[in-house]
């Protein structure tokens, strides 16, 4: 695990101490998150994915030693260091008995912080050396955080676990708020590139100017600006996994580009004509019909077979909606104070009748919001937003306004799949269309 991927969370109410402490830690290599007070150290630790925590044990809000258990309670493996008083904690083994991994006594300085950061990061790669802990351990950064039990879902559960192995570039589908990076994620920690980085490019929110840069990198004097010679994020990404968000819009010469690294395995920085080998694994998603970009030209269709040789698509959540209580379950743990929320049936029913246009992201944000203004531990419906709450599944999701002709022709097929159980033939002549162009349709939509 190179530096830059040791995510640590800093906990301690004394904010120049934060600061100092976080600014040497980043000095080091390291991926820093600070927070004040327990309760903000507890929420943060359960959005995020750290491998230390480093607190005082003295917080406002919640004790140290209770936030201690809550965090050992969400992630066993984490390693926790305790910053304590002179004379608090005398020796290791009542670290240990803390429930810590290794204590730090006030003040310390920063070699003294290096060594400590890295003897427990020693420690750990000990400890995964065996081999089902290991697989314990990444299922942190993946399959337990993938919730769903539909079949729909567990057949990209599936896929995901067999690509995974592979090195195979895969392109995931899906509308916007499925999980497509979750996906992407779930594929780089579970793969034999684990321990090497996995780098996000996010193509549309980098500016139009640097972006060629950004992914190839660029030399000194490249450009106005470019002071010094730079790696881009396929470098950076060398033995590991590059994750090409948004790629459907990636600029057309980028494309070119692209599908030359593809083949070649190598780059060209920006305002240079060396060829670098880079050995990175791509990984592309995006929300658009990409096959259509190409019939429409906007996508080059080389392109497009090289990205897609293995395709995940996501089913909208809508296409799927035994999995709204499990992932309901799992928003409640994820946002529950103090103490575990509950959902009454009512909210439930509320939540399987609406139509989830922002798919499993609409969700999460209903829960987070529901359990925000929460006067007491449980969700009932007048907790959810009001377009969720109002809303009358008769005058929009069964009819087919407000919904693309792609939506209503995917309907039409999974209806006459599901009324033939699945017989193509059958299918076929139930929609007066040949089979294979029934066939092509099913491609075209992911449908299994
Ligand atoms: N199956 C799932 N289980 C648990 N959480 C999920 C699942 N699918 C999505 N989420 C959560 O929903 C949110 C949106 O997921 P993600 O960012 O992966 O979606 P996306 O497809 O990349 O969306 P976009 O196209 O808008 O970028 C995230 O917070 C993610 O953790
Ligand atoms: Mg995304």
């Amino acid at each position: 695990m190179t530096d830059q991927n040791v995510s640590i969370l800093l906990i301690d109410d004394d904010e120049s101490l934060n600061r100092v402490i976080s600014y040497q830690l980043q000095d080091m290599g390291y991926h820093v998150e600070t927070a004040t007070d327990g309760k903000q150290g507890l929420e943060k630790f359960k959005k995020g994915t750290f491998d230390i925590v480093l607190t005082d044990l003295q917080l406002p809000g919640i004790h140290g030693m209770d936030l201690l258990s809550d965090i050992r309670r969400e992630d066993k493996y984490v390693i926790v260091i305790i910053i304590t008083a002179y004379g608090t904690v005398e020796n290791a083994v009542e670290a240990s008995r803390m429930g810590a991994d290794d204590y730090l006594t006030k003040p310390f300085g920063k070699e003294t912080l290096r060594f400590t950061i890295e003897k427990a990061l020693r420690l750990r790669n000990l400890q995964t050396e065996n081999v089902q802990l290991r697989g314990e351990l990444y299922q942190k950064y993946d399959f337990r955080n993938l919730v769903g039990k539909s079949s729909a879902f567990e057949d990209v559960l599936k896929l995901t676990g067999r690509v995974a192995e592979s090195d195979a570039t895969v392109l995931i589908q899906g509308e916007s708020g499925t999980g497509k990076e979750l996906i992407a994620r779930a594929i780089h920690y579970n793969s034999p590139r684990k321990n090497k980085p996995l780098i996000t490019a996010n193509c549309p929110s980098i500016p139009d100017n640097l972006i060629e840069s950004e992914l190839f990198g660029h030399v000194k004097g490249a450009f106005t600006g470019a002071l010094k010679d730079r790696s881009g994020k396929f470098e950076l990404a060398d033995g590991g996994t590059i994750f090409l968000d948004e790629i459907g819009d990636l600029r057309e010469d980028l494309q070119a580009k692209l599908l030359r690294v593809l083949q070649e395995k190598e780059i060209e920085r920006v305002g240079d004509s060396r060829q670098i080998k880079v050995d990175v694994r791509v990984v592309a998603a995006t929300n658009k019909l990409l096959f259509q970009l190409v019939q429409n030209g906007q996508f080059r269709e080389d392109l497009y077979y090289r990205l897609n040789v293995v395709n995940i698509t996501i089913p909208p959540l809508r296409d799927r909606k035994e999995d709204i209580p499990f992932l309901v379950d799992h928003f409640l743990h994820k946002y529950s104070k103090d103490e575990r929320f509950a959902i009454t049936d009512e909210a439930l029913r509320v939540l399987h009748e609406y139509d989830w246009r922002g798919n499993v992201r609409e969700l999460e944000n209903a829960i987070e919001r529901a359990s925000v203004i929460a006067t007491s531990p449980v969700i009932t419906p007048d907790l959810l937003p009001p377009m969720i709450r109002d809303f009358s599944p008769n005058n929009t999701s069964h009819s087919t306004e407000n919904r693309s002709l792609d939506q209503i022709e995917r309907q039409a097929i999974e209806n006459a799949l599901d009324k033939t159980a699945g017989n193509q033939t059958k299918a076929a002549r139930l929609l007066n269309i040949p089979r294979h162009v029934l066939i092509y349709r099913m491609k075209k939509y992911g449908i299994t």
